[in-house]
């Protein structure tokens, strides 16, 4: 053979990625606006937006600040917006019971932003940790040794209906309590709220990657440390069957979409769960999937935009319609 001949390799599969131009013709998946979940910390009081050190360019915002935001985000496309409450730590109890007062910081939230942009849609979390004092998902057992499953669901079922009174769009059981999804329907219906869905946490794991979130919502300052252990309920990072058969029990429960959480080294959940069903899929790229990419930007050794574009669109790939993502505050379109 020639030395300037060309060797024989007639299928060169870098034909179809030659130039940006041939590249953007092939490729499989994109990242839009329209299909992240933008989610917000909101903080009662008329003061400044409080920084959140462990999330770098996140805030808790006072209901006035948090509507800019909100105006912000849907002007900027995101798909929506899911909004979890800062209480004052005055206000968490054992009992959680300020999670039920119609006059609480979430429900004057959710309703100030719905009355502003009816068509940004809302998704607002069921569970009781911001409002516990010992900063679990639900209430203890009497010798406090385990969170009452049947108790919890008791109270969950209530806060789902207001949080529909105050016009969430969908509620967002993430306290992977057993059998509240069916219930929580039921709750939603009986108090003629057919119209507002569910979105499962369904594949939750008990996962070290949510600390900064529990600083920003404050439920590690009322358990003492980041490290909640809340292995009696939210699931084993090991255990790919077991959470298969969970998520598919609250779709037959009548789960409108499930979510995988954390997202990127639960990828093969994601892809697990887009072959076992039809519904559609979110997956949450928690905190400290966030964090980590920040620090490690910082430090100068992963470029942010890149380490943020290729994160999320492997969470795409893997068969996730929507991303519940700190990112989406910052996001243009992302395509690599
Ligand atoms: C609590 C809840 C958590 C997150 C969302 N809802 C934390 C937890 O289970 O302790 C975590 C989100 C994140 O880390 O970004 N019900």
């Amino acid at each position: 053979m020639k030395k300037d001949q060309p060797l024989p390799i007639p299928i060169r599969p870098r034909r179809l990625r030659r130039t940006s131009g041939i590249r953007r013709l092939f490729s499989e998946t994109e990242v839009a606006p329209s299909r992240l979940i933008a989610p917000l910390f909101v903080v009662d009081g008329l003061g400044k937006p409080e920084p959140i050190p462990s999330l770098p360019g996140h805030y808790r915002f006072p209901i006035p600040a948090i509507l800019r935001e909100a105006h912000r985000l849907a002007r900027r496309g995101v798909g929506g917006i899911a909004i979890f409450p800062c209480i004052s730590q005055n206000l968490r109890t054992p009992d959680a019971k300020e999670a039920l007062n119609p006059k609480g910081l979430i429900y004057r939230a959710i309703h100030a932003i719905k009355k502003e942009f009816p068509h940004l849609p809302v998704f607002a979390d069921v569970a009781l940790d911001p409002y516990t004092s010992h900063g679990h998902d639900g209430l203890l057992n009497r010798t406090g040794s385990d969170v009452d499953n049947d108790t919890t669901v008791r109270l969950l079922m209530k806060q789902a209906v207001l949080l529909a009174g105050a016009g969430a769009d969908f509620v967002a059981p993430s306290d992977m309590m057993d059998g509240r999804i069916g219930l929580i329907r039921e709750a939603l219906d009986q108090a003629a709220f057919p119209e507002v869905g569910i979105l499962s946490y369904a594949a939750k794991f008990a996962s070290s990657l949510y600390a900064p979130f529990r600083d920003a919502v404050g439920s590690s300052r009322s358990a003492g440390t980041s490290a909640l252990d809340k292995r009696g309920y939210q699931a084993d990072p090991g255990n790919r069957r077991a959470i298969l058969r969970d998520a598919l029990l609250d779709e037959r429960e009548g789960a409108d979409l499930l979510m995988v959480k954390p997202a990127g080294p639960y990828l093969d959940i994601v892809r697990d769960l887009r072959e076992s069903t039809r519904l559609p899929l979110a997956a949450y790229q928690v905190s400290g999937e966030y964090s980590q990419i920040h620090a490690a930007a910082q430090k100068g050794w992963v470029d942010l935009r890149k380490a943020r574009d290729e994160s999320l669109l492997s969470i795409r790939r893997a068969g996730a319609d929507l991303i519940f993502t700190y990112f989406a505050q910052d996001i243009e379109r992302v395509r690599l």
